[in-house]
């Protein structure tokens, strides 16, 4: 019945009311009114002032939040907030604002999808028929590198789209750079080490649109996962929120929105090559009855070619391996298959 359709067309023509398929076992349901958590903000202005002593501060902040398995903000990046809402506006353009027609949106499906990473305009993947569908679409187009591209499957429509995502890709290209800079020194690693061994490979853009839903106790807009990145760099609405993320001691948590912040979410990737040190963050995303919800995830993904697997320098003295290594293709193809069941990759690597 989803093969062909979209939630969004979904939530129009049930008035926001889920289907069957959409109802999370009583286990699984959301703690809408949960606490909100306190999430790290880390300054990057001293990449221009070049204050050293600041730079120390935040990276034991930075370093305090990856190895307690929290995410994080962070401010002076330097992207202006004009760019940034420009972003915000061509992503609700695209999905609904001006509504466009779900046949022009079904354009930008590719013919041949890959069936658990599919460029283009997408829904959830249904590999099985116990599986619970969440409540969201998404448009997902391989930005970087350019050669990566697959043009035909990048909206035309706004008309200002292409040339949105060049700008705002130049800007992440730097900020991923400062991030990596930042957790390789956090972690007393040679500053360029993640940017010159690969780990800065692909970066695909998901942007992500949760319409409505009449019963947001019972769906979820994005069942709980961490992502096979070494981290992701999620731009949220500015108005609504609805991301949450897992405390060890408080359990589910909403995240709040801080709208010219930048969120950075460490996956697995990092996880892994860190033997542990550093967490990747479980999170999950809960709907809203009343108003849509956009967000733009960007993986930051490792060379297909590159090992995944602890870092040498990273073994700290006694410890064992906690992982085995592999390729970031086979991770890759492995991430898909169990994501869409609601299984953890990682799980599998120990
Ligand atoms: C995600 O990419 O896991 C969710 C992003 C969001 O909607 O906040
Ligand atoms: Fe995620």
């Amino acid at each position: 019945e989803i093969e062909k359709t979209r939630v969004q067309e979904i939530a129009e023509r049930t008035n926001g009311s889920p289907p069957k398929c959409f109802i999370q076992r009583e286990s699984n349901r959301p703690v809408l009114d949960a606490s909100l958590a306190a999430i790290p903000i880390i300054d990057l202005s001293y990449e221009e002032s070049k204050d050293l002593e600041q730079r120390e501060i935040e990276d034991s902040k930075l370093r305090s939040a990856s190895s307690s398995g929290e995410l994080f903000y962070v401010l002076g990046h330097g992207i202006p907030t004009s760019l940034i809402d420009e972003v915000r506006n061509i992503t609700r353009s695209f999905f609904n604002q001006p509504k466009q027609p779900l046949k022009e949106k079904l354009s930008y499906t590719s013919d041949m999808p890959n069936p658990y990473f599919s460029e283009g305009y997408e829904t959830d993947v249904v590999v099985s028929n116990e599986q619970i569908l969440d409540w969201n679409d998404k448009l997902l187009l391989n930005v970087y590198p350019e050669e990566e591209r697959n043009m035909d499957l990048w909206p035309q429509k706004p008309e200002s789209f292409r040339e949105v995502v060049n700008e705002f890709n130049e800007k992440i290209l730097i900020l991923v750079d400062v991030i990596f800079k930042a957790l390789a020194r956090s972690l007393g690693l040679d500053e360029v080490y993640f940017i010159n061994n690969g780990s800065k490979g692909r970066i695909p853009w998901r942007f992500n649109y949760y319409p409505p839903c009449s019963k947001p106790d019972l769906v979820l807009g994005m069942k709980p996962h961490s992502d096979g990145s070494s981290f992701t760099i999620i731009l949220q609405d500015d108005q609504v929120s609805g991301l949450q993320v897992f405390n060890n001691q408080l359990g589910w948590l909403n995240v709040p929105v801080l709208p010219y912040a930048l969120l950075v979410v460490l996956g697995d990737e990092i996880e892994i090559k860190t033997n542990g040190q550093y967490k990747s963050v479980m999170h999950k995303v809960v709907t809203n009855s009343e108003k849509e919800r956009i967000s733009l995830s960007m993986f930051i993904l490792s060379e297909l070619k590159n090992e995944i697997g602890p870092i040498d320098e990273l073994i700290e003295d006694g410890k064992p391996k906690l992982y085995k290594s592999t390729t970031a293709k086979d991770y890759g193809a492995d991430f898909f298959v169990k994501f869409s069941q609601g299984i953890r990759p990682l799980d599998s690597m120990r």
